[in-house]
């Protein structure tokens, strides 16, 4: 029995953007070849870092065939590709000092060949691969990073910036800087780098902050006028739900968000500073630990300033929401490394992994919160489900929500400007190297020479992007008395 009809279909608008995306070590592979130098994800999956010991060092091999790339790209008649440079195949020891034109010349020929197909490249200057070099100085610890990265930057907006007009400065900073520098059980690199240290990633956080905004001065006082582009940074963006109605669970909810969301957001769409909540909580937890002085860095007035609106978008990753429970006396939180639970409070009690009203009420309140930024859906998607390959009908079904949240959250007035499918092909997924798979396109891993083929789900994203419209999934009457949607299940436990 289906309980919805053709009203259900919902459109785009005219000026609405479709995309896909990748970032540079997940696919391009070529990792020792025409003068690019480590990254940390070299060290960290030649370390063994990654299920399996699997590397980037091939993976889709996109430095070799990117024209393919470009002709799957072409074939979802998408208006947009979002993709990264990595740093150390332009930038051998991180700064300008070196510069690698071979690796240049690849950037440029991409971008030359995006435009000359009429799809507006999207670039991120940083999706995680940092220069080993750099590292080796201390990576996001050392603030001499603010500069690297701004120099960077300005390296990119001089050498591409004429064809390129969509900048975002950094992938999730929330990930990079827990998943990498707070012992978390699903570890990337830099890895074991700030393990049970509670103060390291806090100070990430901030370097990273001061870099965005850095970066985005440089891009507004010397390059904006004259090559007329935007530049914003991409955060994750998720719902948080009590367990129950109890006042403590509401409070951890409240607070997981306000760790993990608001403290990224605030500073760049709010008032230029941390949340309050964020703040208070730290002090008080060092307080009783007998410190001195707070882990949180604190802003100065004159960085307030120069953070306060630094961004002309909002990039947002969605994949999932939490159900959060408050810590049981002396229980910690595994799944933040140890290290942010003395801060946080709460307990992420499982993974709903297919949650599109979560999407639609997490944009709902970022535009009640800092009003009409322009939004950018930078990734969304999801793994295959287990004995899902090429026929993906879990994926179709994913998608399909999401974009309907994305659609409702227009029609409730939310400056939802464009939609980037995660991802254009199965990649290296990080510490789960080649085990989990979020393509649209599959990839054979087996084969020299990287075969890609489309899913279903190409075939489905190919038509919400020509009739610029999708049609909400009838429900069925066992789907509503099965309740809230479990629908992909995680095989990972929760540790
Ligand atoms: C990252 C991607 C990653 C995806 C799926 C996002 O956090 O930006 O690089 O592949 O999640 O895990």
């Amino acid at each position: 029995m289906s309980l919805m009809s053709e009203k259900d279909l919902y459109k785009f608008p005219d000026d609405f953007k479709f995309a896909c995306a990748t970032a540079a070590y997940q696919v391009e592979g070529a990792f020792n070849e025409d003068g690019r130098a480590a990254s940390i994800w070299d060290t960290f999956t030649h370390e063994g870092g990654s299920a399996n010991h699997d590397t980037g060092d091939i993976a889709c091999n996109s430095y070799h065939l990117w024209k393919r790339d470009i002709e799957m790209i072409k074939s979802l008649g998408v208006q947009q590709y979002r993709f990264s440079i990595s740093w150390p195949r332009i930038l051998p020891d991180g700064t300008t000092k070196n510069v690698n034109q071979k690796g240049v010349d690849y950037y440029k020929n991409l971008v030359k060949a995006l435009i000359n197909e009429g799809i507006e490249p999207m670039i991120t200057l940083f999706h995680w691969d940092l220069p080993q070099s750099l590292q080796d100085r201390g990576g996001f610890i050392n603030p001499e990073i603010i500069q690297n990265f701004a120099d960077f930057a300005r390296f990119c907006f001089k050498t591409f910036g004429d064809s390129v007009k969509f900048w975002i400065t950094f992938n999730e900073p929330i990930i990079f800087t827990e998943m990498g520098h707070c012992g978390h059980p699903w570890e990337h690199a830099p890895g074991a780098f700030g393990k049970h240290n509670q103060w390291i990633h806090y100070w990430v956080a901030h370097n990273i902050m001061l870099a965005h905004a850095h970066a985005v001065k440089v891009y507004r006082e010397e390059f904006k006028e004259k090559q007329g582009g935007q530049i914003g940074i991409v955060q994750v963006l998720s719902d948080y739900y009590p367990m129950t109605h109890k006042k403590e669970d509401e409070e951890a909810a409240e607070s997981m968000r306000y760790f993990f969301q608001e403290r990224f957001l605030q500073p760049i769409y709010g008032d230029g500073n941390y949340p309050e909540h964020v703040k208070n909580r730290i002090w008080e937890n060092c307080k009783k630990q007998g410190r001195i002085t707070s882990r949180l860095p604190e802003i100065t007035e004159e960085e307030k300033k120069l953070i306060k609106g630094s961004a002309d978008f909002i990039g947002v990753n969605y994949y999932l929401s939490h159900r959060v429970r408050a810590l049981e006396d002396g229980e910690a939180n595994i799944a933040s490394g140890n290290v942010l639970d003395i801060d946080i409070g709460g307990k992420f009690s499982d993974w709903l992994n297919d949650h599109p009203d979560g999407f639609r009420a997490s944009l709902n309140l970022f535009k009640k919160r800092y009003g009409d930024i322009p939004i950018y859906i930078t990734e969304n998607g999801v793994r295959d489900s287990p004995g899902e390959g090429l026929h993906d009908p879990s994926r179709i079904k994913y998608l399909r929500g999401h974009l309907v949240a994305v659609a409702q959250a227009i029609q409730d007035g939310v400056n939802v400007k464009g939609y980037t499918v995660w991802s254009l092909m199965d990649n290296f997924e990080w510490g789960f190297g080649y085990d989990r798979k979020y393509g649209i396109f599959q990839v054979d891993f087996n084969d020299p020479n990287r075969k890609r083929t489309p899913k279903e789900s190409a075939e489905f994203f190919k038509n919400v992007v020509k009739t610029r419209s999708v049609q909400a999934k009838s429900v069925s009457k066992e789907d509503v008395l099965r309740g809230p949607p479990f629908l992909v299940p995680d095989e990972v436990e929760e540790p």
